[in-house]
């Protein structure tokens, strides 16, 4: 029996989906009275928040759990939670005697009855994937920044022959639409500005509206647009496959939607990508681009790539540089294959020789390197507006997003939150330089 914590503090790894599922963590967390440990403070809990999409996860986690032990021998409670969580279950107690509670991204809810039973002596595990949702069971959102994120859509049903998510998100699950607009209110009223809706595959959203009428992710984007003082709204990350009219012409016709798409392709040869089980080729891939640059020309392309699954040749990677110059991606990320255990991918022949894999990734990461400049040297001399989220590191600089989602540089006093119209003078392959756009000094 121990005392139950006072204060915490949650570390996420991952993707933005987890940084969601943290920041409601530490609400849930607040709102049971606890406090966030300050900088340099020992907290008495520590939740990891985990991510498992790419190799070493689960040794990662547990080397982390093992640095939570403190000089003195003593240990906070550490809660494992996310995707590594989901994956071990049980397991991962054995692994790990400092871990004293284990809950998956599902069952996160919980945390304040596994905390008192795990204060009491018992080590909890929960990964189930109840049918009810958990957002319900969690407390409404307060003050957050400028930009915020919400969750509408979670899991999977795509089964990628090389990805964890369908096993460790489980089945696709839309919120219900009435949930997310009193959400999207409380975010606005605690002072978010832009809302970035979140899903692993948020194209795929679908619900009902108040009235009972079915609609897709441009119908709730719609309903968003007309909360007064929400700004701009995003969504990531989407698939392909779910890109619907509705969507593409939302995109031309709704002004608050900004004008970025994360619309991930993995490669450019109909060969992996068929291996891959992504069901779309590489030419269906660019049309539906093409379709979404006629109802929104300056758009920008986000994507990712995975190289080296097995199997790929030369020829399959030059169609994947191929696809890079043909969409000429704003922004990408790209990550060598990974055999995630349990995946049909793990068990393929052809395995890329990891040297092989360096020297692709290298050479695709140049590449998308040259289209991220250029997109950016073509804002040069461009008039824009800013969102303020950060200060800068000199004195008196600070960095807002452009509606394509670059980081602007600028010298000013305005503050977080404030919206900024600047000229772009100064283009970098991951950021802008700009002026402040002032009618009085003209
Ligand atoms: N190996 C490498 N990259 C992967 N991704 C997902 N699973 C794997 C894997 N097993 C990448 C994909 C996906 C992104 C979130 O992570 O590119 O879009
Ligand atoms: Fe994973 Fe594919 Fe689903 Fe994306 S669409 S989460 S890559 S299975």
């Amino acid at each position: 029996m121990t005392e139950l914590p006072k204060t915490y503090r949650v570390k996420n790894f991952g993707c933005q989906m987890n940084v969601y599922d943290g920041e409601r963590m530490s609400e849930l967390l607040g709102a049971k009275g606890m406090r966030a440990a300050a900088d340099g403070e020992d907290a008495d809990l520590v939740v990891l928040n985990t991510c498992h999409i790419r190799e070493k996860a689960a040794e990662k986690a547990y080397s982390d759990v093992g640095r939570l032990r403190r000089e003195d021998g003593s240990k906070p409670m550490v809660a494992l939670a996310g995707c590594v969580a989901q994956a071990e279950g049980a397991e991962a107690k054995s692994r790990s005697k400092m871990i004293d509670l284990v809950v998956g991204p599902q069952a996160y809810h919980r945390l304040p009855e596994m905390i008192a039973e795990a204060a009491s002596g018992r080590r909890p595990v929960d990964t189930d994937m109840p049918a009810i949702s958990k957002f319900g069971a969690l407390p409404a959102r307060r003050k957050v920044g400028p930009s915020a994120f919400l969750t509408v859509q979670e899991g999977c049903d795509k089964f990628c022959t090389y990805c964890v998510v369908p096993y460790t998100r489980g089945a696709e699950i839309s919120r219900p639409w009435a949930d997310i607009v009193t959400e999207a209110h409380s975010l606005v009223d605690g002072g978010a500005r832009e809302i970035t809706l979140l899903g692993q595959n948020v194209n795929a959203w679908d619900s009902q509206d108040e009235k009972g009428r079915a609609g897709g992710l441009d119908s709730l984007i719609r309903e968003l647009a007309k909360i007064d003082g929400l700004e701009r709204i995003r969504y990531t990350t989407s698939h392909p496959a779910d890109m619907t009219d509705g969507l593409i012409a939302a995109h031309g016709e709704v002004e608050k939607l900004m004008p970025y798409l994360h619309l991930p392709v993995q490669s450019g040869s109909d060969t992996i990508l068929k291996a891959m089980n992504r069901s779309h080729s590489a030419d269906s891939y660019l049309r539906t681009l093409e379709k979404v640059r006629v109802a929104r020309p300056d758009i920008a392309i986000s994507g990712d790539f995975i190289v080296g699954f097995p199997g790929e040749t030369d020829e399959d990677f030059t169609a994947t540089l191929n696809i890079v110059d043909a969409v000429g991606y704003a922004s990408a990320y790209s990550f060598k294959y990974s055999a995630r255990p349990g995946t049909p991918a793990a068990l393929m022949e052809g395995a890329v020789a990891p040297e092989v894999m360096d020297e692709r990734l290298q050479q695709l990461q140049a590449r998308l390197a040259e289209h991220s400049l250029s997109f950016n040297r073509a804002t040069i001399g461009r008039d824009t507006r800013i969102l303020i989220d950060r200060k800068g590191r000199q004195p008196g600089q600070m960095i807002g997003k452009s509606p394509w989602l670059q980081s602007v540089f600028v010298e000013t006093d305005a503050t977080i939150g404030d919206m900024l119209d600047v000229t772009v003078t100064q283009a970098l392959p991951n950021s802008l330089g700009g002026v402040l756009r002032c009618a009085d000094s003209a």
